[in-house]
């Protein structure tokens, strides 16, 4: 059952059908299902598969074949423990093609993705993502002294690369924002110039105060790490990253009166 959001069916033009068949049945490994689970449009041959979204996938074979339109693909999510035996059988079919992403190391954890052609040299991409890839790490260096409250302007944004976080001030406290981003694990950036965080990854962006900058939020705001004061110094606990719901997400940690001195 496909919900809100998602296609119920795509149809594809092919120039063979059999070997289209074969490639969507027995290469992709697709589910073939009956023709009529979705409306016929007209009398040519139809073949009909089921991805692992609940989708279907029509196939129509045509003499004139239409190429995708400049940078178009499709994408058929894969359940996670269906992916490596997908991967081996495209690939014993020599059809995958090379991902620019995953030799320049930007793809993200937990993220499995190829492109490949079909027989008509469509261009179409597999992707699966394994748990690995909702869980948000810690940075794991233990409680890391940040700096003097003083250090930190109000209105400063300062990355504390030993603790792999960001030490954001403002008139009424400090928080300790984990560098991760709550999509898919890349690291953040700050651009001062926006007044916002940005992550390379898949272009999300967030606030100062790590809530996400979008129409339609899809991503939880980024966690946070547990702060201390001791003698003026400010001390973050790397050791476990505290996720933040929405209501929360502009709550700073106050500072303790007479700890800060300057402005
Ligand atoms: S990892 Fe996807 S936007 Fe950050």
């Amino acid at each position: 059952m496909t919900t809100a959001g998602q296609f119920h069916h795509i149809v594809l033009d092919v120039s063979n059908l059999e070997r289209s068949v074969d490639f969507y049945g027995n290469g992709l490994c697709l589910e073939p299902v009956p023709t009529n689970v979705v409306p016929s449009e007209g009398p040519a041959p139809t073949a009909v598969f089921k991805t692992d979204n609940g989708q279907y996938v029509v196939l129509v074979e045509s003499e004139t074949v239409k190429p995708d339109g400049p940078r178009c693909h499709t994408n058929f999510m894969l359940a996670p423990e269906h992916y490596p035996e997908v991967f081996e059988r495209l690939k014993a079919r020599n059809c995958l093609v090379k991902d620019h992403m995953v030799e320049q190391g930007r793809r993200s954890v937990g993220v499995l993705t190829t492109y490949l052609d079909d027989p008509d040299d469509r261009r179409l991409q597999i992707t699966s993502y394994t748990e690995e890839a909702f869980l948000l790490p810690a940075a794991g260096r233990g409680k890391v002294v940040a700096g003097r409250v003083d250090d930190f302007p109000v209105g400063s944004v300062t990355h504390i690369k030993e603790g792999k976080f960001f030490l954001v001030r403002l008139a009424d406290g400090v928080l300790a924002l984990n560098q991760v981003c709550t999509h898919q694990q890349c690291n953040v950036t700050y651009q001062q110039e926006h007044y916002s965080f940005w992550c390379p990854c898949h272009n999300r962006k967030f606030t100062r105060t790590g809530d996400q900058v979008a129409i339609k939020k899809d991503v939880p705001p980024l966690h946070k790490y547990a702060v201390e004061f001791v003698d003026g110094q400010i001390i973050v606990d790397t050791d476990t990253t505290l996720p933040r719901m929405q209501d929360d997400v502009d709550k700073m940690i106050p500072i303790p009166p007479g700890v800060a001195t300057a402005r």
